[in-house]
């Protein structure tokens, strides 16, 4: 049996709150430990917020998120059983946040890839701020250079040199100019697109130390994350849950500077797009693609035990969905 999602956290639990206490201290991963492309994630491995081996549940996910960075609980588990049903393990509920590993345990049938949070054209997908496309190299591995840019940009467009909503904006719009004058394969389509430019905003909100909270991030502290996947000493969470209802404006705002329509590269610098598939301002719709399209495309046809652990993991996904998004619930398979 798959365990539920935790609640949110107590009234009164919920506030500013030292992230790195003795509980937590950083330890430098092992040779075994599995780290990948998120620098959160990685950065709560190292702290053991997660299994410092780099596989977990969903749910320990969805804690280690709330209690290390205060992330909203729908919107944890929003981004988590999203990625479970794309990366990860519907059998043994197990998900490697970087690459693929028989530590999830034995595989439900393929087309089904329980690749991990490393697999490319999933979540992890082209235009990232820290790492290469797929096509130049390995996707889940942190590139100095790369994040050189991240640098220029804060130090060029930024409030005193922070990663800031100005410096966002022209950093995610370069990135996706940067892929289609290089990247022949580049794919800029939902779902990635919502997780590009989501991921865009969350270091100026998350990384930020809440007892400063002016979502401004210093390159200091973004180096900390990106770089050495390590808090800041005496790095605060945010000082209340933050969720869809103050991410989605700012995502709005780097939107509405720098619009773009989904698409494809066929050759590099040859963009095309493509209109009928969701848009980054159409939330439902996206969520719906992600339901009816993305996740049969792994679990075409999926034997009963298998049907129903999907299940199980859609509903959870929806939950998320509903309490910020009046979109209608949509059923892959069979109903239980
Ligand atoms: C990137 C998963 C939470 C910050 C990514 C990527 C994945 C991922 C798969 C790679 C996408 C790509 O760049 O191609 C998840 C999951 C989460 C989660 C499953 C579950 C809660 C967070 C949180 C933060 C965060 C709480 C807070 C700061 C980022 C950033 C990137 C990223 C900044 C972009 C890295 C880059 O573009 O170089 N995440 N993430 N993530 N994640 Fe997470
Ligand atoms: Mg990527």
């Amino acid at each position: 049996t798959i365990p539920d999602p935790p609640a949110p956290l107590a009234a009164g639990q919920d506030g500013l709150k030292l992230s790195v206490d003795p509980a937590h201290p950083f330890i430098t991963p092992g040779p075994d430990d599995i780290r990948g492309p998120c620098p959160a994630l990685n950065t709560l491995a190292n702290h053991g917020y997660l299994p410092r081996t780099g596989v977990a549940r969903p749910d320990q996910i969805v804690t280690a998120v709330m209690e290390a960075l205060n992330l909203g609980n729908d919107f944890a588990k929003f981004l988590v059983y999203q990625a479970f049903l794309m990366n990860g393990n519907p059998l043994t509920n197990l998900m490697s946040i970087g690459t693929k590993t028989s530590l999830t345990g034995q595989d439900p049938p393929t087309p089904a890839l329980v690749g991990g949070l490393s697999q490319h054209g999933t979540f992890e997908g082209d235009t990232s701020m820290s790492r290469v496309d797929a096509f130049f190299g390995d996707p889940a591995a942190f590139n100095q250079t790369r994040f050189n840019n991240f640098l220029a940009f804060s130090t060029q467009y930024g409030f005193n040199g922070t990663y800031d909503i100005n410096a966002t904006a022209e950093y995610r719009h370069h990135l996706l100019q940067d892929s289609i004058q290089t990247n022949p394969e580049l794919d800029f389509t939902a779902p990635r697109i919502l997780s590009a430019y989501s991921e865009a905003v969350f270091p100026l909100v998350y990384f930020v130390d809440g007892r400063l909270n002016n979502r401004q991030l210093t390159q200091a502290a973004a180096s900390s994350f990106f770089a050495n996947q390590r808090f800041p000493a005496d790095f605060y969470r945010q000082p209340a849950p933050v969720t869809f209802d103050i991410i989605e404006p700012m995502v709005g705002t780097i939107f509405n500077k720098y619009p773009f329509t989904p698409g494809m590269n066929y050759g590099t610098n040859n963009y095309v797009l493509m209109p009928d598939t969701p848009a980054l301002t159409d939330f439902c719709g996206i969520y719906t693609d992600i339901v009816l399209r993305v996740i049969p495309a792994q679990y075409p046809s999926p034997s009963s035990e298998l049907r129903q652990a999907l299940n199980t993991n859609l509903g959870f996904l929806f939950d998320a969905v509903k309490v910020h998004h009046a979109c209608t619930q949509v059923f892959p398979y069979e109903r239980d």
